[in-house]
């Protein structure tokens, strides 16, 4: 949802700008601009529609924009289409010259309407449809009606503004600084060599600088060259920890891959091995780090697992894990529903709030909700400092590292591992498995790393086929239990990236009315990773195929008699049961990356999505 850079120092701020921009990209891409302070302190502002390079291009590189001072932003449009002029930054006047404020915002401001029309009773006037406009000229109002400085004009307006902001704010009077302010929307700011960057998240300034201070929800900074203040509402001055960031520059690359997707597709291995390693000493899990002891886990008898899109999907196969192994009930919710259904829970039920960004508005609101009724809250979180990470009660983090695709996969993958460690060690706490019997889970769970990579080492028999349905109008993934939970996440990747329409259906629910879409031709993949639900599932398909389906079946080595039913077959290693969407997701990942590069579609960054959805 918008992604925001700044930058004060001793270098060209915009080149610097433009390639945290291009970082950021995941975040949003109708449009960009940057606003550039030049050593005589005049501000120049330039925009384009499109994708960053279009500004890249305007720019020359960043190299037209000379100065030190400058603040960026890549947009996904919220309020006004996107445009040139819609495009941030935004200026308190009616163009650069005439104006006191330039800034930049991510977020959504609610009552925007009502603001708008307090300014224009105070004779402003807007040249844009964008809500980020208002928050500029209202700044501007209070700078000039309370004759204040940058930090109070902006807690005013603050106080006025209802909704979530990342605001970045040059003011003509104060040359060599930005100021910034946050409520719900991330924000970061790195001091490294004299020199200060903001970003909205960690890859755009991880090339420059390692030291990142988090700025908190209702807090404001202000920023130099090497040096930056924070403060609360009130004015005062706000101590801070530096945090030291521990990714490596090579992970926000995309390292000889033609496109960040298939690079994180290939990182879901190591993915894997590391989120584990950080969960399991000697063979044996030790949750005791995040303060999941023995005595904690057996205070729960319920759990609540909330998250949004794929991180839901994770939740969808962790309940048939976390219920068959530990025997607690689990229900999972969409966290969009979540919020605003007043759930009834019970003191004794654990909230799992699940996210890769842990910027997710509807996530974040749950788990408020959820500590809101002294709930404990436990996050699954991939990115270190997030929102949902500093409020949860409990958080786990993955190690899946940054994920720049706008799909997930490695998150995803990652995401399922934690569920396993953590189901395994409630059915261990809970009596429902011995030391030995958990061990030998761990153990298994071990041998995904190298099964994944067997898979990966096989993709070229799934290019095939995916080049046989690049045509395709309507795709079907139907299958039961953890299967279902799996064809839930195949069906959304392929959706989300090929624009294939396609639906993931509980493989025994197909006849209750969907089975009127199949028709001469129509794809039904269907997942059968599950013995026991082996048959049930491929009578299903052969039901489909009765009507004209073509069948592609994903199964483990061994069960060749699939063979005879379906027209085109996956085989998958063996694991578990439980644990075996590790491995289908694999090939299904695949299958829609490949559709999508056939097809020509930007694979890393699809229409109308932005990677951290910071709006409800
Ligand atoms: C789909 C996808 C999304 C996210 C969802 C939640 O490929 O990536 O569905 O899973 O937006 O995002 P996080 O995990 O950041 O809360």
């Amino acid at each position: 949802m918008c992604g925001i850079v700044g930058f004060v120092g001793k270098k060209a701020a915009a080149p610097i700008l433009l390639d945290g921009l291009s970082k950021l990209e995941y975040r949003g891409y109708d449009s960009a601009g940057l606003a550039v302070r030049d050593d005589n302190n005049n501000i120049e502002v330039v925009k384009a529609k499109g994708r960053l390079k279009v500004l890249f291009e305007k720019t020359n590189g960043g190299e037209s924009l000379p100065g030190c001072v400058g603040i960026g932003h890549t947009r996904w449009a919220t309020h006004g289409e996107p445009s040139e002029t819609n495009a941030h930054p935004h200026v308190s006047g009616n163009s650069v010259d005439d104006s006191d404020v330039i800034g930049v915002h991510n977020g959504i401001i609610e009552n925007y309407q009502e603001l708008r029309e307090k300014l224009i009773r105070h004779k402003y006037t807007f040249y844009s449809q964008t809500d980020t406009e208002i928050a500029v000229k209202l700044v501007d109002y209070y700078l000039k009606k309370y004759n204040v400085g940058p930090i109070d004009a902006i807690a005013k307006a603050m106080v006025r503004i209802r909704g979530s902001y990342a605001l970045a704010l040059m003011f003509k009077d104060y040359p060599g600084e930005i100021f910034v302010a946050r409520k719900e929307s991330p924000m970061i700011i790195g001091v490294e060599g004299g020199e200060t960057y903001i970003a909205s998240d960690v890859p755009a300034i991880l090339k420059y600088c390692r030291s990142v201070y988090y700025i908190d929800n209702l807090e404001m900074a202000r920023i130099k060259a090497g040096n930056v203040e924070f403060y609360n509402l009130d004015g005062d001055i706000v101590e801070k920890e530096v945090t030291e960031i521990e990714w490596d520059v090579e992970a926000a690359e995309k390292n000889g891959y033609e496109h960040f997707t298939m690079k994180e597709i290939h990182e879901q291995p190591k993915a894997v091995r590391d989120t584990l390693n950080s969960l399991v000493k000697d063979g044996r899990i030790d949750l005791s780090g995040i303060g999941l002891t023995k005595d904690v886990v057996n205070s729960f008898s319920q759990i609540q697992i909330v998250a949004c899109g794929s991180a839901w999907h994770v939740g969808m196969a962790a309940q048939y894990v976390f219920e068959d192994l530990a025997r607690i009930p689990v229900r999972v919710e969409l966290a969009s529903e979540f919020r605003y259904r007043r759930p009834i829970l019970n003191p004794d039920t654990l909230v799992i709030v699940i996210s890769q960004s842990g910027e997710t508005a509807d996530t974040l609101a749950a788990l408020r909700e959820a500590k809101s009724r002294g709930i404990k809250t436990l996050a699954i979180v991939n990115v270190v400092g997030s929102s949902i990470a500093r409020e949860a009660d409990f958080v786990l983090y993955t190690l899946a590292g940054p994920e720049i695709a706008v799909a997930t996969t490695k998150a995803y993958s990652a995401q399922l591992i934690a569920t396993y460690v953590l189901a395994i060690e409630f059915a261990r706490v809970a009596g429902r498995l011995t030391e030995d019997g958990a061990k030998e889970l761990i153990d298994d769970i071990y041998t995904i790393p190298d099964k994944i990579e067997k898979i990966l080492d096989d993709k070229d028999r799934i290019q095939w086929f995916a080049s046989k349905y690049s045509n395709a109008k309507d795709v079907f993934f139907v299958g039961r239990g953890i299967d279902y939970a799996i064809s839930l996440e195949a069906s959304l990747k392929l959706k989300e990236l090929s624009y294939i329409h396609s639906e993931a259906y509980a493989a025994g629910e197909l006849k209750h009315g969907s089975i009127s879409l199949v028709e001469d031709g129509t794809l039904v993949i269907g997942l059968l990773t599950q013995d026991e639900l082996f048959e049930k599932t491929v009578s299903n398909m052969v039901e489909c195929k009765a009507r004209g389906a073509y069948l592609m079946g994903l199964t483990s080595y061994g069960h060749y008699e699939v063979e005879d039913n379906v027209d085109f077959t996956v085989y998958i290693p063996k694991v578990n049961p439980h644990f075996q969407a590790s491995l289908a997701v694999v090939p299904l990942q695949l299958f829609a990356y490949y559709i999508t590069v056939a097809k020509g579609y930007d694979v890393d960054k699809p229409r109308n999505l932005a990677k951290s959805v910071t709006v409800e």
